[in-house]
């Protein structure tokens, strides 16, 4: 079975690469919602936003052809790069793949999981009132 890499599966929260093994014919996006990783998914898989844009790191060889449609969704995304792809319609092929989630599909995750983003914030605050009172203390 073929397996995929992510990098940073939680975005600046991850601690390290998560590794699954998929079957073959599963969309990159499909992997991500069942391992966990926050790859975004604005349109739900349909082919209409651009949230769920990765860099495939290696292993694009193995995937199919960026088709005519993917490549005009494409356009809409950010810091777009000869490794990007729309994880929604990248289906893993025999080889195995590693993953960056792009900045822009981690905020989309976050978008869609506002529970979430409000717990990454309040931590967020919680660590800097944290490291202030330390630099009052001395
Ligand atoms: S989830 Fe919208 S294009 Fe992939």
């Amino acid at each position: 079975m073929p397996k995929v890499r992510f990098l940073n599966p939680h975005g600046v929260k991850s601690t390290g690469p998560l590794e699954v093994e998929v079957k073959r014919g599963e969309s990159i996006l499909d992997v991500a919602e069942h391992c966990g990783a926050r790859v975004g998914h604005a349109c739900g898989g349909n082919l209409a936003c651009s949230t769920c844009h990765v860099w495939v790191e290696q292993g694009v060889e193995s995937l199919a052809a960026v088709h005519d449609k993917e490549d005009d969704i494409m356009d809409k995304a950010f810091d777009v790069r000869p490794e990007s792809r729309l994880a929604c319609q990248a289906k893993v092929g025999d080889v195995d793949l590693v993953i960056e989630i792009t900045q822009e599909s981690l905020q989309a995750w976050l978008d869609e999981n506002p529970d979430e983003r409000k717990r990454e914030a309040a931590e967020a605050q919680a660590r800097r009132a944290a490291a202030a009172a330390a630099a009052a203390n001395g």
